[in-house]
């Protein structure tokens, strides 16, 4: 793989430049009157105080003070294009969803790439997941796809979640990432380990937001015509092919180009190269799941693709640029809740975390009527008895009835839609029934560290080696013991690293 040409790179980026000639007319304040000065406050004489009066500059510095949304609490980086998603295999007998339902259907994308842990203002290489999620504008409502460029996740509840990414993020007393908090989370759920084995593999470092593969990582479920229910995962396989940056090579253009991934995902579309992805199923019967080697319901588990071939659904191509980044981009609100009938959510717990929390924080980040915003409102308008609420910008529901049911015509229910799997049923006592952690759960981490290439291998030993080497002897010793317990040999080499790296100091 030819090394990155930065310099081409960021020469490209330009975005804001007009058609020659195209005037935009006269400045205009918020109220639409022209503005006489854009440059010049008004004052009470040359020397004088500015004066109250002048509506342009309070209105100028007061929106400018009020610019900053909260950023995404994970995920604040990222990058977003709009495209098309095309069905290309018959999967109409899984499920009812009208986007699914014929070979040759289109229908409207938006996708947004991330990083997980850092700011809005982060290098796009840092070793890092990265979010793959993408928002189907369907003609029975948006379905979104919120998935990773990894098949699994570090934890399997989601009461953990908080306090896995505090110590993805940074030290309460020093403002500043800490190996320790990482090391000591990690040793403390060794459950995580599988994935951690991905981030510290040349995986955790892709080669920008278009060589990489992406998956839903949770098991769903799929409803057909007869209610009946299938399990499956999602896998969006890149036609680009996979390629991962080396550790040094992130680093370098972690500092060269902090936004190496949002400038080729932009670069790449304007150039005409519009990236696709062939989206796959796998799937399981209910009884097929039930008996399965692995829990389908837990999110730090992959199922074998020998035992689950993929089946192909279809084409994901992203061919258009946003206008405006931060109205289409920073205001897109995805989530795992935003879905449509005949695709459910499975009983994983972590799933089910996820459906609470995404329109939970788009509340507090975009506001009550963050769906009304244009990035994230439907193909056919909602029509629904919410009224109201800060910054409403849709028509508001007009003068139809604000309540249900009425005796003007609706609008109303569809008892039809399945929109729930009327077949599951749940027993047992109510109680916080923990995970156990069995050998079961070092199966598949030892697969996948003795399926790496030789080098490969190699450089996830000096990556983890590296990184755990910047924790206190205390927290690397407590990480050992499970490294062994995935493989010997790759306890050893870990902890004979760590031994050279201790002498150097
Ligand atoms: C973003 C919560 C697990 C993928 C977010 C956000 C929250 C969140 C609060 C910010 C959303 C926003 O401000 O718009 C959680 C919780 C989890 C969890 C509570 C576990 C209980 C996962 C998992 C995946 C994932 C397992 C992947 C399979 C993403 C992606 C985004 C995101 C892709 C960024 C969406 C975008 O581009 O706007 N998550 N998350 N998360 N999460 Fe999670």
């Amino acid at each position: 793989i030819p090394p990155p040409n930065v310099k081409q790179v960021l020469h490209a980026a330009t975005s804001t430049q007009l058609p020659r000639g195209q005037s935009l007319g006269s400045l205009t304040t918020g109220t639409g009157s022209l503005v006489n000065s854009n440059q010049t406050s008004q004052t009470a004489g040359p020397g004088g105080p500015v004066l109250l009066q002048d509506f342009h500059l309070l209105d100028k510095l007061a929106h400018f003070d009020r610019e900053r949304i909260p950023e995404r609490v994970v995920h604040a980086k990222g990058a977003g294009a709009h495209g098309y998603f095309e069905v290309t295999g018959d999967v109409s007998g899984l499920t009812t969803a009208d986007f699914l339902g014929r070979v040759g259907k289109r229908t409207p994308v938006f996708a947004r790439f991330s990083t997980v842990g850092g700011e809005s203002g982060s290098a796009d290489t840092a070793r890092d997941p990265r979010g793959f999620a993408v928002k189907f504008y369907t003609e029975e409502g948006n379905f979104d796809m919120v998935g990773n460029n990894t098949p699994i996740f570090f934890i399997r509840d989601p009461l953990k979640f908080p306090d896995f990414i505090h110590t993805q993020k940074r030290d309460p007393r020093t403002h500043c990432k800490n190996p320790d908090m990482q090391w000591d989370f990690f040793s403390h759920v060794p459950e995580s380990l599988h994935q951690v084995l991905i981030l510290f593999s040349n995986r955790g470092t892709p080669d920008g937001f278009r060589h990489m593969h992406g998956y839903s990582s949770h098991t769903y479920k799929l409803i057909n015509s007869q209610g009946a229910v299938h399990y499956v995962k999602w896998h969006f396989r890149t036609n680009q092919g996979v390629r991962n940056l080396k550790a040094a090579e992130a680093e370098r253009l972690a500092g060269a180009d902090p936004d190496y991934s949002t400038h080729d995902l932009f670069n790449a579309i304007e150039r005409g190269e519009h990236p696709s992805w062939t989206l796959y199923f796998q799937v399981l019967t209910e009884e097929q799941a039930l008996n399965y080697k692995y829990n389908v319901l837990d999110v730090t588990k992959v199922i074998s693709q020998k035992d689950f071939p993929l089946r192909e659904v279809g084409r994901m191509v992203l061919n258009r640029n946003p206008e405006n980044y931060f109205v289409e981009v920073e205001q897109a609100a995805f989530s795992p809740s935003h879905s449509v009938a005949g695709i459910a959510p499975s009983a994983d717990r972590m799933l089910q975390g996820r459906l609470f929390s995404y329109p939970d924080t788009h509340r507090h980040r975009l506001g009550a009527n963050y769906l009304q915003l244009p990035i994230n409102s439907p193909v056919h308008p909602a029509r629904n008895q919410q009224r109201d609420g800060p910054m409403a910008v849709s028509d508001n529901g007009g003068r139809l009835p604000n309540y249900e049911p009425n005796a003007f015509g609706g609008p109303s229910e569809t008892a039809a839609t399945r929109d729930v799997d009327v077949t599951a049923r749940a027993e047992g006592a109510l109680a916080r029934h923990p995970f156990v952690l069995t050998d079961a759960d070092f199966e598949q981490p030892r697969a996948l560290y003795n399926l790496l290439p030789a080098d490969e291998q190699q450089d996830l030993v000096d990556n983890i080696a590296g990184n755990i080497a910047l924790a206190q002897p205390a927290f690397q010793a407590s990480i050992l013991p499970h490294l062994y317990r995935i493989d010997k040999g790759f306890g050893s080499r870990v902890e004979q690293q760590l031994k050279r790296a201790a002498h150097k100091l």
